[in-house]
């Protein structure tokens, strides 16, 4: 064990910190937390803390969680943190990346701002990196580092189901799709998708042969569920053999779990990015990779 890190966590992602704490073989500590009546937080960390904190908070349903980071970082620092890591396995707020309305924040820049007044770096796993090509362009360089869980996600995919066709349902979907597909030596194709509102969207699927076809959706995540409804909906339609969906993050609001079935998908995996009942794969080893050399470059180990 290493005395001058920690890692830090909150109890909701217990075992995804005792996992990655174990990869790195760092005291695992954690922060409890108050609600009082009003809304208020409460937060208590472990005191004193070592040189070099490590604090995983994924960003799913987000906006209380900034709150506790912005409260958690400056006290860990008073309790003697002199470098503080967030490991936010999925990274809020990424979509908003441009003023689509005129007057609208473009929250990207603003929350990733935001992180890094408060962090010495940042850790995702596939930020939704649309119209920006690295979160260098949101951050200062070099603290932000993004990860992709679409190696892993592809090998999976070409295990359970060989020779699987891959399709991304939209333009933004290709990236991670490209990388899933070369991992797992699968085909692949890029629909297209027009969003017209939160739970309503058209798509259009690629121009390839999909009938008798294994096909695996894999996308960055599924929310309301509706983006992947639709295509596996349309997939079905066509003729497909079978449709099973990947993504990494697996926010799943609402009913999108029960509907994506209801729609016919098969089977649902995702990364442990997101703690959810879908998870099949880890991206603790990633993070752990990504980790060593930042912890090893700040004298933390
Ligand atoms: C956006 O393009 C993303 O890659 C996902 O396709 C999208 O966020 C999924 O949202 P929903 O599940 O609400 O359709």
């Amino acid at each position: 064990m290493n005395p001058n890190t920690c890692l830090l966590a909150f109890d909701t992602e217990r075992a995804l910190a005792q996992e990655l704490a174990r990869a790195l073989n760092l005291p695992l500590q954690f922060i409890s937390r108050h609600r009082f009546p009003d809304g208020e937080l409460r937060l208590v960390l472990p005191k004193p803390l070592p040189d070099c904190v490590v604090l995983l908070r994924g960003l799913q349903q987000p906006n209380e969680k900034l709150v506790e980071l912005m409260i958690a970082a400056p006290t860990a620092r008073e309790l003697g943190a002199k470098r503080l890591i967030l490991v936010a396995p999925y990274l809020a707020y990424m979509r908003q990346d441009s003023e689509f309305t005129p007057g609208e924040a473009v929250s990207q820049r603003h929350i990733a701002r935001l992180l890094s007044q408060f962090f010495d770096h940042v850790l995702t796993i596939d930020p939704h990196l649309h119209r920006i090509a690295s979160l260098d362009e949101v951050m200062p360089a070099g603290t932000g580092l993004a990860l992709s869980a679409a190696p892993v996600l592809g090998a999976w995919i070409a295990a359970q189901v060989p020779g699987a066709l891959l399709i991304g349902p939209d333009e933004e979907s290709a990236q991670w799709v490209r990388e899933a597909a070369g991992c797992g030596g699968l085909h692949f194709a890029i629909g297209r998708k027009v969003r017209h509102g939160d739970a309503h969207v058209s798509l259009s699927l690629p121009d390839v042969e999909v009938a008798g076809r294994a096909v695996v959706l894999v996308d960055d995540m599924a929310s309301t569920g509706r983006t992947l409804i639709g295509a596996a909906q349309a997939l079905l339609a066509r003729g497909a053999a079978s449709v099973d969906v990947a993504v990494t993050h697996a926010l799943f609001n609402g009913d999108a779990l029960p509907e994506l079935q209801a729609a016919g998908v098969r089977h649902v995996w995702s990364s442990n990015a997101v703690p959810h009942q879908s998870n099949a794969v880890s991206v603790v080893p990633l993070l752990a990779a990504a980790l060593r050399p930042l912890l090893a470059a700040g004298h933390c180990v």
